[in-house]
């Protein structure tokens, strides 16, 4: 009979297999100074692309001293135990009005971690009766909420209104047969292509289909809409959009989140999702954090000013030096190259060691085989000095990349 860790030694993930060449390097960086655009890597200084601090708000000086604050006051125990038993209190209530009322929703529930809200939030929301239609490039907490799933899903190609429509088809069918109901889940913003979900046309189709709309806007809330309430403000269908998940672990720069939806929605989650239910309430400090980073997004619109002015330089940019960002239209800005694994590896060595500028990359089996993504996330905190200077470094290693500089038979050696 096999041995379970036997099995796990020999065979370590699609990701975990590189883990001997690169942790430390390619996986698991570890970026040390205060949070910006300049950080420390490896004992030097980088120009740093690669976190969702996208408002700035990770190193203000009201945020740092209203968590140090509420650390020194509260301490991170408190409240103890769940919030249905013992873990309540005033700060998780004023903050779930105060984020509903952002997002024009009559209620608000808090989740400790985003990613394990959206699966839970799934799991409550359906039964087996039900139907669930998704996006095909749903983010990770959604697919696995589907998995939990003891129904029937359809899955609709990524932003195809047309799929949706006749997946809505066959799901509609289905939950007249079984005598349940539908909910459709999207993003508002995909976040490795940065593409907007096609949220209005999937709310057009209510007028011929029955079914609820849950939108995971991780990466909208904060960056998107009028006054930033997410990417239901930008395309005008807020109202439609069912239920609203928002992270603090991007524009507020926390860890958590929130789900928000009619007042009866959110009470039945706050009953019945077993995340919260089940799990100890988010500590005070990071409640009273979290109040403290919204006043700041509400009342400061220049925040979202800049980080737009900075975004729309970098991609404008880009796109003028002739690279390829692909169907963007949100702050996350990936540059879509060509070359092996090898070479993307070789490339980014280059980028850290050489040119000193820093941020993400995405190849095989996230992307297809032969695709290098550098993922760019522009912040608020950037400067038009930190978007040439990294446009004219870009140019200088897709120089190198096309003359098969990079090309090696070996990952880089780190
Ligand atoms: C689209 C999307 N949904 C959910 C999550 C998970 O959120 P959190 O980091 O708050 O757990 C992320 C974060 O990576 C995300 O990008």
């Amino acid at each position: 009979m096999a041995d379970i860790f036997e099995k796990i030694k020999a065979n370590r993930g699609p990701i975990g297999m590189h883990a001997t060449a690169s942790h430390g390097y390619f996986t698991f960086p570890k970026l040390e100074g205060d949070i910006g655009p300049h950080m420390n890597f490896r004992g030097k200084e980088k120009l740093n692309w690669s976190l969702n601090n996208y408002l700035g708000l990770a190193n203000h000086p009201e945020v740092r001293k209203a968590d140090a604050d509420a650390g020194a006051n509260y301490g991170f125990a408190m409240p103890m135990g769940a919030r249905m038993m013992s873990g309540n209190s005033n700060y998780h209530e004023q903050l779930e009005r105060e984020l509903a009322d952002f997002v024009s929703k009559e209620d608000a529930i808090l989740v400790n971690f985003g990613y394990q809200a959206m699966v839970s939030a799934i799991d409550c929301l359906v039964d087996r009766h039900d139907v669930i239609v998704y996006d095909a490039e749903s983010h990770a907490c959604i697919l696995d909420g589907v998995r939990l799933h003891m129904g029937k899903r359809y899955v609709f190609k990524h932003n195809d209104v047309e799929d949706c429509e006749k997946q809505l088809i066959r799901a509609t069918k289905l939950a007249e047969e079984t005598g349940g109901a539908i909910l459709v889940i999207t993003e508002g913003v995909f976040g490795m292509r940065g593409d907007q979900g096609c949220l209005k046309e999937i709310v057009a189709l209510k007028k011929k289909f029955n079914f609820r709309l849950f939108v995971d806007d991780a990466h909208g809330i904060g960056t998107l809409g009028k006054t930033g309430a997410g990417t239901g403000e930008e395309q005008g269908v807020q109202d439609d959009i069912d239920v609203y998940f928002g992270t603090f672990a991007k524009s507020f720069a926390m860890i958590g989140g929130f789900i928000a939806s009619d007042a009866q929605v959110v009470e039945y989650l706050r009953y019945n999702m077993r995340s919260q239910i089940f799990a100890k309430a988010m500590p005070l400090p990071l409640v009273v954090g979290a109040i403290k980073r919204l006043e700041l997004i509400r009342n400061h619109p220049e925040f979202k000013d800049k980080l737009w002015e900075i975004t729309n330089a970098l991609q404008s940019g880009l796109k003028a030096a002739g690279f390829e960002i692909g169907p963007t239209n949100s702050c996350v800005t990936p540059v879509y190259m060509s070359g092996s694994i090898p070479e993307s590896t070789n490339l980014i060595y280059d980028l850290r060691e050489n040119y000193n500028v820093f941020c993400s990359m995405v190849v095989y089996p996230v992307v297809p085989k032969g695709m290098i993504i550098l993922r760019l996330i522009p912040t608020a905190v950037h400067t038009m000095e930190d978007v040439q200077y990294t446009i004219a470094c870009f140019s200088k290693i897709v120089d190198k990349l096309k003359n098969g500089e990079y090309m090696s038979e070996t990952i880089a050696k780190v």
